[in-house]
């Protein structure tokens, strides 16, 4: 995301109406819920960085308990608003605008933190640090994160992520920050190549034509197209060299 307002509204124009802001599935969500072991049947969820809250309602379908979900984008939260609704879940979805980094909950409030794709805008240490307070004893988090899978990756995958996450960790690394942060690791696993492509780049490769014809002309606006055509082709052409991976921790006390 951008710091130039313009940019960054095209940035979300880009976005705008997909059913996740990043790679997932339902079927993944509640594979990483499974990972839960003696989660309570009525926990209280907060879904940090939840977007338009495809794994919102998944949770909301699977659990019995309230979830807050919570997103620094109105535009968002409308769009959860709208499926919570269709879906006839939205009694137990506290929606919020907030910011992950100063997020208004007392200590303990939660026995579930679920955040997929957010983590890396605080970093993965520091958002697993700070939210911890958040769980009530031996609670649980959720998150997903982009992973490199291997080593030595060719350099043309390896310069575009520099550039787009420099602070991009394997799995193990990751797994050794989770302990450092005060969790047992209970499980993890790559989210399948199709999480990448049903629910996120084959519907945003769909409008790449509409937005070409819409900035025609307009080089800055162009300049954030060309990047999600460049972030669609590094997938295609290096699936093997990174990936999203779902870990799932219990908080130690
Ligand atoms: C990669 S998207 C993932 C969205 C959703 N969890 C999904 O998987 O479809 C990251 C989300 O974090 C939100 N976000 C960015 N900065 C944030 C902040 N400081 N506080 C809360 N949410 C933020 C974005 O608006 C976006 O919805």
């Amino acid at each position: 995301m951008s710091d130039n307002p313009r940019l960054f509204e095209i940035f979300l124009d880009v976005q705008r109406g997909l059913p996740r802001q990043g790679p997932g599935s339902d079927e993944s969500t509640i594979k990483a819920l499974s990972l839960c072991a003696g989660l309570t049947d009525k926990p209280s969820v907060l879904d940090i960085g939840c977007g338009p809250g495809m794994q919102t309602i998944a949770l909301a379908k699977a659990l019995n308990g309230n979830i807050a979900a919570l997103d620094l984008f109105q535009e968002y939260l409308n769009e959860l608003k709208e499926s919570a609704v269709r879906e006839g879940v939205l009694e137990r979805i506290d929606i919020r605008t907030g910011d992950m980094s100063a997020l208004p909950f007392e200590a303990g409030s939660f026995d579930l933190i679920w955040a997929e794709g957010a983590a890396y805008i605080m970093g993965f240490k520091n958002a697993l640090e700070t939210w911890k307070p958040l769980l009530s004893p031996g609670g649980f988090i959720a998150l997903s994160e982009l992973v490199w899978l291997g080593p030595d990756p060719p350099a043309e995958v390896y310069e575009f992520f520099q550039g787009e996450y420099p602070a991009m960790k394997d799995v193990n690394s990751n797994i050794d920050t989770i302990r450092e942060s005060g969790y047992e690791p209970l499980g993890h696993f790559t989210l399948p190549d199709a999480d990448w492509w049903d629910n996120y780049y084959t519907p945003l490769e769909a409008k790449l034509p509409a937005l070409y014809e819409k900035y025609a002309g307009d080089d800055e606006a162009l300049s954030v197209v060309d990047m999600t055509v460049k972030e669609i082709e590094m997938r295609r052409r290096f699936p093997d060299w990174y990936g999203y991976e779902f870990f799932v921790c219990r908080a130690v006390n």
